[in-house]
């Protein structure tokens, strides 16, 4: 594996301990999968919720910080298994949040951004198109290969540190051309699909292609970011896409052959009755939900923008909530814009820097969640043992407020 003067000099510990540390990991990560060198990352988004790192990961984030680490790329986190404002009353135990604190803490002292979102593309982490990057976070990475054009395996948390510090990735997996072809085709005969289609469609191309790499035909051209988000978030759950080729959608798809001059090695058609049966099949309770959870991905501004529309007026009732997830800065956005005094207003609840996947529920006692995320529908089952009623935004409110 070629190394440069500079990448040595790391590894030999003339730039510090948690660089030499950092680097020792990476180079040996390299040669066991046969890199030829080390390419430059230009920012990465790690993981820093105590929910999915548990000690171990503190450990290594406060290693880090004992060696005299810092990020040396723009750097941003995912979600917190806590959310600063409501951990108290949502029953989360003391021992946990601290934990969870002590990781905030480490992060911050590396030098993240805290913006404690899985949609960091929304809050300032946004690579251009080619631009080799290091995410963790399988809906960020789906968005960043698929949506930007950007590079980036679906890093685990770890490493993704050690990208953090150094700068530098091997080049393996995404970060090389020949690994970013499509491999199956994935034919939309469904005509023009809401945002719970874009969902639903997630989740059937994740379960069809697992870890191959789809390229769909039919899908609108006017798409939208959101709705591009929730096909990467629930093909990235039902199976392990960390990049789709949409055809005159997605850059890499666009005025080239996504397949690199191949032939696809399989091909499959999705229509209109297969979306539906994908929606009856995560909709796991006939029951009334005692809540409804949206914001996964977290919720953009255009997102809590719609909910307030929904709820203008509104009051949820009383036996039911509303639980809102979405990004710390997209919140305070939502505040001066006054969709969140509508949604407040109305009885929900914004749950801002956290998520429910990888949050202990505390003393919140609910069996049945409504949701209009795929990738909700698909975790919190096995998670949480909850059960699912899938919806579009519209009907979730509907299910809730008051008549
Ligand atoms: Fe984000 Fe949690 Fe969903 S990290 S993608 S809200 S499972």
């Amino acid at each position: 594996m070629e190394i440069s003067g500079y990448e040595r000099e790391m590894l030999e510990g003339r730039h510090g301990q948690a660089k030499k540390f950092a680097m020792e990991i990476l180079y040996k990560l390299g040669r066991a999968y046969g890199a030829d060198r080390f390419i430059q990352v230009a920012s990465a988004h790690i993981m820093a919720h105590y929910g999915s790192l548990h000690d171990a990961g503190l450990e290594l984030a406060e290693k880090f910080v004992t060696l005299g680490g810092k990020f040396c790329i723009p750097t941003t986190a995912d979600p917190l298994s806590i959310c600063h404002r409501h951990w108290r009353e949502l029953g989360i135990e003391e021992a946990y949040f601290h934990k969870q604190q002590r990781l905030e803490r480490a992060v911050l002292k590396l030098g993240v951004q805290p913006a404690w979102t899985c949609t960091p593309y929304y809050v300032g982490n946004l690579p251009r198109f080619g631009q080799n990057v290091s995410w963790a976070e399988s809906s960020a990475v789906a968005f960043a290969n698929s949506v930007i054009g950007a590079r980036t395996n679906r890093t685990p948390a770890g490493l993704n540190y050690c990208a953090a510090i150094t700068g530098r990735m091997p080049n393996i997996g995404l970060y090389r051309e020949e690994n970013r072809n499509g491999q199956v085709l994935v034919e939309v005969k469904a005509g023009e699909l809401s945002t719970l289609d874009y969902n639903a469609l997630g989740y059937l191309v994740g379960k069809i292609v697992g870890n191959k790499i789809p390229v769909l035909d039919g899908l609108q051209p006017s798409a939208s970011v959101d709705h591009l988000k929730y096909l990467g978030a629930a093909a990235a759950s039902s199976g392990v896409v960390a990049l789709y080729h949409a055809i005159d959608i997605t850059p890499e798809a666009t005025g080239r052959d996504p397949f690199g001059g191949k032939r696809p090695q399989e091909v499959f058609t999705i229509d209109r009755d297969q979306l539906q049966k994908a929606k009856q099949e995560m909709t796991t309770a006939q029951a009334e939900p005692e809540v409804v959870a949206v914001g996964c991905p977290h919720y953009s501004i255009s997102e809590l923008r719609t909910l307030s529309q929904l709820l203008e007026g509104r009051r949820i009732k009383k036996n039911k909530q509303l639980w809102v997830y979405t990004s710390e800065m997209t919140y305070n956005l939502a505040k001066k814009m006054g969709y969140a005094a509508i949604i407040e207003g109305a009885g929900g609840t914004f749950l801002e820097g956290n998520c429910l996947v990888i949050s202990p529920l505390g003393k919140r006692s609910v069996r049945t969640i409504m949701t209009d995320s795929a990738k909700f529908a698909y975790y919190l089952p096995s998670e949480h043992n909850l059960k699912i009623r899938f919806s579009s935004t519209a009907e979730c409110v509907q299910a809730i407020i008051e008549d």
